[in-house]
């Protein structure tokens, strides 16, 4: 057994932490889980009151190659010791040239790449959409529903999602347009992945063409699988669709593999298996293995479009981070990890199918590799989104000692993030611990049914 709850969550310590985080931390960070974190590795979270909890979020998707993995640890440290910042744009330093080159190797396309190192993923949208801009003169930018970007202004801007997100940050950055996502769960029309691929960029091409103009957009940005949105994964003849169009139109065809990339899903990156050769990619999160450190890599001739000093940062590809990221990439190296993640991913699938076919609540579980997510509703016919469902299931979650995030446009996801180095054990105890949840929610739900046909609310007829 790995989890082990000592005191009832949160513990006395975590409250005592909690009370003065409201004094001195600004309201605005959110917490998933009020417990205070002393230490992580692995799969395995332990607070300051000893409880030991597993992890099915990796630090918002971060943790891919497990909490502090020694090799990561080693490098970093190592690093530290010699120098923890110098400036790129002042002494430049090895580690930075040798990460770009082994991202612009590791990324899709056999096409000449260069890199751009940033702080974080919202860093890394930005720069993306300045260089895809400065290359093509040109100034729209087309982003899709449901889609999330950061919280930076133009990445705020191409977030689809207001609440919280955009709530009173306005005005927001022009020249942005908003196409549908082929959400197949959600497409009003219904049908397959086929059908709502070739509706969904009829619509897209539509928008382009009637209301922008191709000569006027600079870039295209997607997620191959939609991460905050709620996991939901592009059909690849969509994207197929997309790029065919981009290219004919020479505009920039950007995947933000942020929270996709470093075995998320099964292979390096998403795009990988979705047949896609993005023209930029923005890549952060998995890359630092909990280092602050982004990315975006992509056609040499476009990443060259900004003149010297138009792009870069104090911090941007820090050494640290740098040393951190290649022992992250190192991992990844003999292919053991990537075996383990679409491993991961087949018992997931396997797991959550099973979960459609038992509970009324959950409407839908998809996602690719072990990016796994259950969709709750209402009903599934009028497929009403069940936000408080996802909730409970959090919070049961967290209670008995699994750490998972909800997510979607209306809140009513909720998603796996397991670390990549989850044992097979571990990752069973906390299905068990999800499913156990699951199975709360049931009879809720079962009672509130029969509440409802014997007394119906007020104003209805019986
Ligand atoms: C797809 C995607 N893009 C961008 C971001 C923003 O990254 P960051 O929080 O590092 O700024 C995120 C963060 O969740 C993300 O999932």
């Amino acid at each position: 057994m790995t989890i082990q709850l000592r005191t009832p969550v949160p513990g006395p310590k975590s409250k005592e932490l909690m009370g003065r985080r409201r004094r001195y931390v600004a309201r605005g960070p959110f917490h998933a889980t009020p417990v205070f974190l002393a230490k992580a590795k692995g799969a395995v979270i332990e607070d300051v009151d000893g409880n030991r909890f597993i992890d099915f979020a990796s630090g918002i998707g971060v943790a891919n190659v497990g909490h502090s993995p020694d090799a990561v640890v080693r490098a970093a440290a190592e690093q530290a010791a010699r120098c923890l910042h110098a400036g790129f744009n002042v002494t430049p330093y090895e580690g930075y040239v040798e990460l770009s080159r082994r991202l612009c190797e590791a990324t899709p396309g056999a096409h000449a790449k260069k890199a751009l190192l940033v702080n974080c993923g919202a860093e890394a949208v930005e720069n993306a959409v300045k260089i895809a801009r400065c290359h093509t003169k040109r100034q729209a930018v087309v982003c899709f529903d449901h889609g999330f970007h950061g919280r930076t202004y133009m990445a705020m801007t191409l977030t689809s999602k207001a609440k919280p997100y955009k709530l009173g940050f306005g005005p927001f950055c022009p020249e942005v347009y908003r196409a549908p996502f082929p959400y197949a769960y959600r497409w009003p029309s219904g049908g397959d992945g086929v059908r709502v691929s070739l509706e969904c960029f009829e619509r897209f091409k539509e928008i382009v063409e009637a209301q922008i103009g191709p000569a006027n957009v600079a870039a295209v940005i997607i997620e191959p699988v939609l991460g905050e949105g709620g996991f939901v994964p592009a059909p690849k003849m969509f994207l197929a669709s997309l790029q065919d169009y981009c290219r004919a139109q020479r505009i920039v065809l950007i995947a933000d593999e942020i929270q996709t990339g470093f075995g998320r899903t099964g292979s390096l990156f998403a795009c990988g298996q979705m047949d896609v050769e993005p023209d930029l990619m923005t890549l952060a999160k998995g890359l630092g293995g909990g280092m602050p450190l982004a990315a975006v890599v992509g056609r040499s001739e476009i990443m060259d479009a900004p003149i010297e000093g138009g792009v870069g940062g104090t911090y941007g590809g820090n050494p640290v981070a740098c040393a951190a990221a290649l022992a992250v990439l190192d991992l990844f190296e003999d292919g053991s990890l990537l075996a383990r993640s679409r491993a991961l991913g087949e018992r997931l699938e396997r797991r959550l199918a099973g979960w459609r076919k038992r509970f009324d609540s959950v409407g839908d579980v998809r996602g690719l590799g072990p990016m796994r997510a259950l969709e709750f509703v209402t009903d599934r016919g009028n497929k009403n989104p069940d936000r408080e469902a996802a909730g409970k299931l959090a919070r049961y979650c967290y209670e008995h000692g699994v750490i998972v995030l909800t997510a979607g446009t209306y809140g009513n996801v909720v998603r796996i993030l397991v670390p990549l180095c989850a044992s097979p054990e571990e990752l069973e105890e906390g299905l068990d611990v999800m499913e156990a949840g699951l199975k709360e929610l049931e009879p809720r739900r079962t009672k509130e049914k029969k509440a409802g046909s014997r007394a119906p609310a007020k104003g209805e007829r019986p």
